[in-house]
């Protein structure tokens, strides 16, 4: 249901925009306020006069009433609104949001809206697939907007039937979908470290590994997603944060992030232990670079770092929720088994080196999640984003 939920409800000028009338319907059907939007070329395509009808409300297309001259206010829309839907939206609009070339209402009411952004994309396959539109999608994407597009099944690696809008009642379900998801964590406030730690050398080299820092990530935005407040303890990693919930908190050294878990978690929930810290940092670090010497051999002592895992382990309060995770090359469950009790963990979550498309860098994993009661329940190969999901309704739902 979407009782209460207010919805500004954007069309612009694609041939779907009669099917805005059924989504209106709809909306209103499953307990939403619809105001809609509209563009000056939507109204080519459907009347203002069958919008109003059914919202009940005037529809919004001009700056100003045609007939007394009072201002639409654009930012009212956006303070108003639970949520906004553009459907049908056409390359041109999208490419307008991107831009943020706002020369009509509803451009100017996107670039208030203060609450999550939906975008139905409707045009045909040629201009779907233009990489100009492609490219416009992803920005949107990284905008945080979220595109609601047809499900292609087993079409999925072509094009073929891209670029339809999606059917109005598969739009609603994609709407209730998230306010639902929306409030599953919505109390909580979770602690995530995410990355590869730098361990300086001299002030050109580091020691390291390959984590890519995708995996935390992905955990970070399906938790803002379900409604929690997230605090992102990241090592150096060439990835934005998107949701508007998760406060980004860079470090760069194992210590760094020791300190700043340590600060960071007793006001938490959950902890969730993804980064990748380097066991040891070199005993000295070098002012200056250090120079080669020919021939001869070089010695680096190492020291090692603080467990930021164990030290939450020991200062977790009833209620707190510790997760870990396990990246084996051999024995992997007896590993596993051990860290989760050594630690004082309450999940582990175990990726093996052995299974291909698991591990660091790449997009996909394959894990078996361990409880402290000894159950084990494997997961198969999936996208981590897919893996977020399943480590959340596993571990804090
Ligand atoms: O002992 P190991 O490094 O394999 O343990 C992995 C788990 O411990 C991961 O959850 C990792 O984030 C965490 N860890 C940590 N601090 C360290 C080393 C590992 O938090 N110094």
């Amino acid at each position: 249901m979407l009782t209460g939920k207010k919805i500004v409800l954007g069309i612009t000028g694609s041939i779907a925009a009669y099917k805005a009338a059924y989504l209106c319907r709809a909306l209103i059907k499953k307990g939403a306020e619809v105001q809609t939007v509209i563009t000056p070329a939507g109204k080519e395509f459907i009347t203002p006069v069958t919008l109003s009808a059914l919202t009940h409300k005037p529809v919004v297309s001009d700056f100003f009433s045609a007939n007394d001259g009072t201002w639409h206010s654009h930012v009212d829309l956006g303070l108003w609104a639970d949520a906004m839907l553009i459907a049908p939206a056409t390359a041109s609009s999208i490419g307008k949001m991107v831009n943020g070339i706002a020369d009509n209402m509803l451009i100017t009411a996107y670039l208030s809206m203060k609450a999550p952004v939906f975008v139905a994309p409707a045009m045909d396959l040629d201009m779907y697939a233009h990489p100009s539109t492609q490219h416009n999608l992803d920005r949107l994407k990284s905008f945080g907007n979220h595109i609601i597009e047809p499900a292609t099944g087993y079409l999925a690696s072509s094009l073929e039937g891209k670029g339809r809008m999606e059917e109005p009642d598969a739009i609603v379900r994609a709407l209730e979908d998230f306010f639902a998801r929306n409030e599953q964590l919505s109390k909580k406030k979770i602690i995530i470290t995410a990355g590869p730690t730098y361990e300086k050398i001299d002030p050109v080299r580091y020691i390291s590994n390959y984590s890519s820092g995708k995996m935390g990530f992905a955990l970070a935005e399906e938790c803002a997603l379900r409604g929690a407040e997230v605090i992102l303890i990241s090592g150096p990693v060439q990835l934005d944060v998107i949701h508007p919930n998760i406060r980004r908190i860079n470090v760069e050294s194992a210590e760094e992030m020791y300190r700043a878990a340590l600060k960071y978690f007793p006001a938490t929930d959950v902890g969730i232990l993804c980064a990748a810290v380097a066991d040891y940092r070199p005993l000295l670090y070098s002012e200056n670079k250090l120079k080669r010497k020919n021939g001869e051999s070089v010695v680096l002592e190492l020291t090692p770092n603080p467990d930021i895992a164990a030290a939450l382990g020991t200062i977790k309060k009833p209620g707190q929720r510790l997760i870990g995770f396990a990246l084996e090359t051999d024995n992997e469950r007896m590993h596993a088994e051990e860290k989760l009790r050594k630690k004082n963990l309450d999940f582990i979550v175990l990726n093996s080196l052995n299974d291909t498309g698991a591990g660091f860098r790449g997009d996909t994993n394959k894990i078996t999640i361990l409880d402290t009661h000894g159950n084990v329940k494997e997961f198969p190969l999936r996208t981590k984003k897919e893996v977020a999901k399943d480590i959340i309704d596993e571990t804090i739902n």
